[in-house]
């Protein structure tokens, strides 16, 4: 399957858009892993591309190195060690990589300190993901990991990739995929050989949501025993949709990956165009006026407050992420509710966040009663 260089031209704005996705993502991650003690963590970036485009816009190698430099305090505080792996293909792009990485760690005065220290180490291939992947496997399991699978097109997420990540337990992965090439080479031999999907049309004629559909497919896939939770986030270019798949075991991260997505667009937080139509909004049969995909959570969230399937804030939490959405979404009904005397709870906040309600020494259960 054919793929477009992404570096023989400057960075487009959907481009753009995944990149900042994965940069906010790791702004996240570090501090979290940091702060939980680990003496290690890793970060791969396995389709690292040449460090900036045509234009000196950074791509994901350097913004990651960005980030470790914004968080070098904590790294020293915590005695944690960074390890970060970036891969490219290409020889010549390989080339260009280590040249950016290298400078940009000697120009920055917190990189070239951790790296004197022993506090960064940054290892470099110029292999196929393939074969890389596999020698990999065993750090990415064995140590706090984020993985970034920035590949072109979309045979990457074949069984043989996808199965060991949803087996991992501290690992974070992000997914970049061309969805429509589902759409384009379904019915060819070469696709068949790495997934079995198929697309459907909306009523319009339209694959707005092959990426969601891609997303559940691969959901399907994901072993009984694996606690592996998907998100998705569409990305749509002209007439094509791409998008990235979000993976992880662990209920802070999907928040955490939640609100980097939300941050990107705070209309939906699942794509970069308006892909429910919220603009246009959804009838609620039972009122006549149009919801946007906020305020159908909402509806439906107060719904399972007031009929007592949501008795604490955890059943709050967990009902939240489950829908793809944001504590302050679940938070804004929880406080109309108490001010109409419909709801009560103890105290002015109906604490609904991973540290009341999942964090390990800092658990604050609180009950919700229906006012009848
Ligand atoms: C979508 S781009 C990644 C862009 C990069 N994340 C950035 O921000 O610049 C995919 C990259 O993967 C490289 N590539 C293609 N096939 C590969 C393979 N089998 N193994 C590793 N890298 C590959 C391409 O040369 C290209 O630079």
């Amino acid at each position: 399957m054919p793929g477009r260089d992404l570096h023989a031209q400057p960075f487009t704005e959907e481009t753009l858009a995944k990149l900042r996705i994965f940069e906010n993502y790791t702004q996240e991650w570090i501090p979290t892993f940091v702060m939980s003690g680990y003496a290690e963590i890793c970060i791969f970036d396995f389709f690292a591309g040449t460090g900036y485009d045509k234009t000196g816009i950074p791509g994901s190698p350097i913004r990651i190195l960005e980030q470790v430099a914004k968080n070098s305090t904590i790294l020293f505080e915590k005695n944690t060690r960074v390890n970060l792996y970036f891969n490219e293909f290409i020889a010549d792009k390989y080339e260009s990589l280590v040249l950016a990485c290298k400078s940009y760690i000697d120009n920055s005065p917190a990189l070239s300190t951790l790296d004197k220290t022993g506090k960064l180490n940054v290892v470099y291939y110029n292999r196929d993901f393939a074969d890389l992947f596999q020698e990999l496997l065993p750090t990415i399991k064995a140590e706090a990991s984020l993985v970034f699978l920035d590949q072109n097109g979309i045979k990457f997420i074949g069984d043989e990739y996808f199965i060991p990540l949803t087996y991992t337990q501290k690992t974070d992965f992000l997914y970049f995929i061309a969805s429509s090439y589902a759409n384009r080479f379904k019915d060819t031999g070469e696709f068949k050989k790495y997934i079995d999907f198929k697309p459907t049309p909306d009523e319009n004629g339209s694959y707005n949501n092959i990426h969601n559909e891609l997303v559940e497919y691969l959901r399907q896939r994901i072993p009984p025993l694996s606690g592996v939770k998907l998100y998705p986030f569409s990305i749509k270019k002209g007439r094509n949709i791409y998008g990235i798949v979000f993976g992880s075991s662990h209920i802070r991260g999907v928040d955490k990956f939640l609100r980097t997505a939300w941050k990107e667009n705070p209309e939906n937080g699942e794509a970069n165009f308006d892909i429910h139509n919220d603009e246009l909004g959804t009838i609620d049969l039972f009122n006549g006026v149009k919801l946007t995909k906020i305020k159908l959570f909402q509806s439906e969230f107060k719904k399972e407050v007031l009929n007592g399937h949501i008795k604490n804030n955890r059943n709050a939490y967990d009902f939240t992420l489950d829908k793809g959405h944001i504590p302050p979404h679940a938070m804004d009904v929880m406080k109309r509710l108490k001010n109409e005397n419909r709801v009560s709870f103890l105290g002015n906040s109906p604490k609904i966040s991973y540290e009341y309600c999942h964090k390990r020494n800092s658990v604050e259960l609180v009950e919700y009663r229906v006012i009848k």
